[in-house]
C-alpha cells in the first residue's frame, strides 16, 4: 500500500480530482469527513490527510511515501526528498510586499528591515544573500495585516490572485520564486516500493498531460 499524505485546505479537492482522474478512488467523500486516513476502493492507496506545511515532515520521516504540496511549503521545510514532478494546480508566488511606492531596499547600509511572514527560512535567505539586516516576525496568517498596524516593514508571502494585497493597499515589490503543487516522494521508499511509486507516477502523468 502506497501512503500518501495531502494537505487540508485549499489544495484538497484539486489533489482529489488529480487521484481521480488517475484511477485513485474512495468510496467515503474524504473532502467532507473528519476522519484523517481514508484507503482507496482497491486498497492499493492510504491517503492521510495533514497541514500544508507538514506534509513535507510526513514524507521526509516515511511517514508517507509520497505526497502532494505547494512548492513553497517544500523550500521552507528544507526537507530531504525528491520532487520528480509539477502539478498542474496552485500556481502562486512566493513575494516581497509592502505599502505602495515603497522603495526597494539594497545592501546593509539600511537599518534593519521588520518583515512578517509565515515563510521564516525563504525570508532569512532572501535577505541574507543580498546583506540586508532583517528580523523576521514569524506570523501564521492574515499577514497583509502587519504591515498596516505597524508590526512589520515589509511582508513575504504567496500572492495568487493579487487581491488580498491589493485590497489592503500594498503591492509586490520582489518575486522571490513562482510555486505549484509537486508531488513529493521519500528516498527510501522511492527504491524499496519502486514499482508502485512509477505506476503512480505514470498515471499522474497521463492525466496532467
Ligand atoms: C493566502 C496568502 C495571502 C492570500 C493570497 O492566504 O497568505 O494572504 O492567500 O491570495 P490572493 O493573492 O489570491 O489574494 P490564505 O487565504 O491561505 O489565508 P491566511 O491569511 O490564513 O494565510
Amino acid at each position: 500500500m502506497l501512503v500518501t499524505a495531502l494537505c487540508k485546505g485549499r489544495f484538497l479537492e484539486p489533489s482529489l480530482d488529480l487521484l481521480a482522474r488517475a484511477g485513485i478512488r474512495f468510496s467515503e467523500d474524504v473532502a467532507s469527513s473528519r476522519k484523517l486516513i481514508f484507503d482507496s476502493e482497491d486498497k492499493r492507496y492510504r491517503v492521510v490527510l495533514v497541514k500544508p506545511a507538514d506534509v513535507p515532515t510526513y514524507v521526509e520521516y516515511g511517514a508517507a511515501d509520497i505526497g502532494i504540496a505547494g512548492r513553497d511549503v517544500i523550500m521552507e521545510s528544507g526537507a530531504d526528498l525528491l520532487q520528480p514532478m509539477a502539478l498542474n494546480f496552485g500556481y502562486c508566488k512566493i513575494a516581497v510586499a509592502g505599502p505602495k511606492g515603497a522603495t526597494s531596499i539594497n545592501g546593509s547600509d539600511h537599518p534593519t528591515i521588520r518583515v512578517a511572514t509565515k515563510y521564516p527560512r525563504i525570508t532569512l535567505d532572501y535577505y541574507t544573500v543580498r546583506g540586508i539586516p532583517v528580523e523576521i516576525i514569524p506570523l501564521s496568517g492574515s499577514i497583509e495585516l502587519a504591515p498596516l498596524i505597524g508590526l512589520a516593514d515589509r511582508i513575504v508571502d504567496l500572492v495568487e490572485t493579487g487581491r488580498t494585497l491589493k485590497e489592503n493597499g500594498l503591492e509586490v515589490l520582489e518575486v522571490i520564486a513562482e510555486s505549484s503543487a509537486r508531488l513529493l516522494i521519500n528516498r527510501a521508499g522511492y527504491q524499496t516500493k519502486r514499482d508502485e511509486v512509477l505506476r503512480l507516477m505514470q498515471a499522474l502523468e497521463t492525466t496532467i498531460q
